[in-house]
């Protein structure tokens, strides 16, 4: 076996390297310096092995594109498994396995898996490094796109090493591999995978184990497992909220910033709410959306009481379908170099295409499995030219609406949080809880329909509490009580509200036209905040009338927001017998609140 020098002098970091090495059986190990220069060396490398094409740079300068194996497309919930001491302890929203005998199954898997691979050394920071509400983790890998997707999401490479060998700081172990060992000269595949797909958490020695995919959250460890699974379980400890949240601050004409975090489900809206560019009607007053993250946010008291949040990473690994310069122009902007392609189409001339990017494709397109496609073909096949969950991997730095603060160390403060899911009926455009514990119950209830973001049927409504189902590292009931907590350590409690921005007519068109009009619900929410804007109150919350929103711009009539805002019982009789349903699986870990809450809205009702 070779190895590049080692570029850590701890001790432990060494000691599991040479151990982890012993176990994979790689052929060389290589220590992540986190280089431009070494970046560049993996990328060409890839071109060669079939993994990368480079796109036209004159068009997409510093751009490359993969196809991932068919197979490897999305997150695998059914695979994901959060293997705590005890059962209870991960509760029936989450798979579980006995530590002992997982570790067991690992063991067998991670056995020579990397034969005829080089390892990488990858250490990342979750948070600006050095920050107090940072974390470190350590990822082994035997997949270079992976260290090159990694090098955009996070930070990575020597500062990190230096942070290490600092030696006071503790280190989250995260093993990945695609589960594809190479016999001597055999050659490989341009996406190896292994259809055996184990994502693995041990939360109480914080660990992560991943076998068998290449894919986004399955592979970019920082990501869902780091940041969200083995995180939340941390947070519960230490006081704090590890959300799958974006984070967005904005800008009123007083000049003043107020910021805001929203908790959609995958494939719900979050990148594009945290870069949506208001209409022009309110550009021109001085209102002005920043963006601090797109899917994570670290959340915690600061010393006066007040919430403080941070976005951990430092890319967007953004929904590709359904993003132009109509819908998302910032996203666009942010993708233009420097960017990853995953699953979208390619042009003839070296470049990329998705569903939605404009309204007539391309000619002579080539589909995300390599097939030439036309619209005249998918008529017939089916096929789309970009895969549902095809993503773009892109530096938020280069995001034109990036916010000046959004690598405070200390965070920005959070005055509303919002949820929101994907749903065709029942639930209004927005509506504000009367307080903090009735906000806990509408996250903590809160439904969604399915997406492409993970393996399974997708348009199929399920609760997903605080969109963080498939993410929260423990039992569910207790994070339910660990938010109510946090009440206790807060001196101004943010305001809660929940949008629904998918609502759908009969026949199946979305009523709302969201995007940048959205911009209208995020005023009224920040004026809320601010005590400038009224509201009536409901069974459900308060919402505003048709006069609270504000339509510079936007001919839209009193009766298409009635059909939005529509409250109808019978739907919600339906809604709260789902969220009853779901109480009943949490039913030894459930807050009283959480059924106090319940019996009130019934009685409103
Ligand atoms: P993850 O990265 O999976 O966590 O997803 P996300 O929550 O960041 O979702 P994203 O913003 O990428 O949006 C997913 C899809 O929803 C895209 O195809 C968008 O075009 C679509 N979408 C986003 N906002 C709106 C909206 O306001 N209205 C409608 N109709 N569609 C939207
Ligand atoms: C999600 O599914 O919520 C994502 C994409 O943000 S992935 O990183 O693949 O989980
Ligand atoms: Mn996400």
């Amino acid at each position: 076996m070779t190895s590049s020098t080692p570029l850590s002098t701890n001790a432990h970091l060494l000691k599991w390297v040479e151990k982890m090495a012993g176990l994979c059986r790689p052929a060389a190990i290589h220590w992540v310096d986190g280089s431009q220069s070494e970046y560049d060396a993996l990328c060409r490398q890839m071109v060669e092995a079939g993994t990368f094409i480079r796109l036209d740079q004159e068009r997409w300068p510093g751009c490359h594109y993969a196809r991932s194996d068919a197979s490897d497309v999305a997150r695998v919930e059914d695979r994901t498994f959060i293997c705590s001491l005890s059962k209870a302890a991960a509760g029936p929203t989450n798979n579980w396995v006995n530590p002992f005998d997982m570790r067991k199954k690992l063991r067998g898997l991670f056995d020579g898996c990397m034969a005829g691979r080089t390892m990488y050394v990858l250490p990342f920071s979750m948070g600006p490094i050095g920050s107090p509400m940072s974390q470190i983790g350590v990822q082994l890998t035997d997949s270079p796109y992976v260290v090159v997707n990694m090098r955009i999401m996070t930070r990575i490479g020597l500062p990190v090493f230096a942070e290490i060998d600092r030696g006071d700081r503790r280190v989250v172990p995260c093993m990945h591999s695609v589960g594809r060992p190479l016999e001597p000269g055999q050659k490989d595949v341009p996406w190896p995978c292994n259809t055996e797909k184990y994502i693995v958490h041990f939360p109480e020695t914080r660990e992560i184990w991943s076998y068998g995919s290449g894919y986004g959250g399955n592979a970019l460890l920082g990501k869902k497992c780091f940041g969200l699974r083995i995180a939340s379980a941390i947070a519960r400890d230490e006081g704090w909220l590890a959300e799958h949240m974006l984070i967005l601050g904005v800008e009123d004409p007083h000049g003043e910033k107020t910021y805001v975090a929203a908790a959609f489900p995958s494939a719900c809206g979050k990148t594009n709410f945290a870069m949506m560019v208001p209409p022009a009607s309110f550009r021109d007053r001085g209102w002005k959306v920043w963006t601090v993250g797109d899917d994570i946010a670290w959340i915690r008291p600061d010393a006066t009481g007040r919430l403080r949040a941070i976005n951990p990473e430092t890319g967007f690994f953004g929904v590709a379908p359904g993003t132009s310069n109509a819908t998302n122009p910032n996203a666009m902007a942010t993708l233009a170099r420097n960017t990853i392609f995953t699953n979208v189409a390619l042009t003839p001339d070296g470049g990329v295409w998705w569903e939605g990017m404009t309204d007539t494709p391309p000619d002579r397109l080539t589909d995300w499995q390599g097939n030439p496609w036309t619209p005249e073909i998918a008529k017939t096949t089916g096929v789309k030219a970009a895969h549902p969950n095809a993503r773009f991997t892109a530096p938020a730095a280069q995001c034109p609406t990036i916010d000046p603060a959004w690598e405070d160390p200390a965070g920005v403060p959070l005055s509303a949080i919002v949820f929101g899911g994907r749903r065709a009926t029942t639930m209004p455009l927005v509506y504000q809880a009367f307080n903090w514990t009735s906000g806990v119950y509408m996250g903590a209830t809160m439904g969604s329909e399915t997406t492409a973001a993970a393996a399974g049927a997708v348009g199929k409504v399920r609760r997903d509490p605080m969109a963080m189902l498939p993410f929260c590292g423990y039992h569910m009931g207790d994070y339910f009580h660990h938010w109510i907590g946090m009440q206790k350590h807060l001196s101004e409690t943010p305001r809660v509200f929940h949008v629904n921005w998918f609502r759908k007519d009969e026949n199946g068109k979305f009523l709302w036209p969201g995007f940048g009009e959205n911009m209208r619900v995020l005023k009224w929410i920040v004026d809320r905040v601010r005590g400038r804007a009224l509201a009536m109150e409901t069974p459900i919350g308060w919402v505003p009338r048709y006069c609270d929103i504000d339509w510079t711009g936007l001919e839209f009539p009193p009766e298409a927001f009635d059909r939005l805002q529509q409250f109808d019982r019978a739907a919600w009789r339906a809604e709260i017998i789902g969220h009853e349903e779901l109480f009943l699986d949490l039913h030894d870990r459930l807050p009283k609140e959480m059924i106090y809450e319940r019996e009130l809205l019934i009685c409103r009702m």
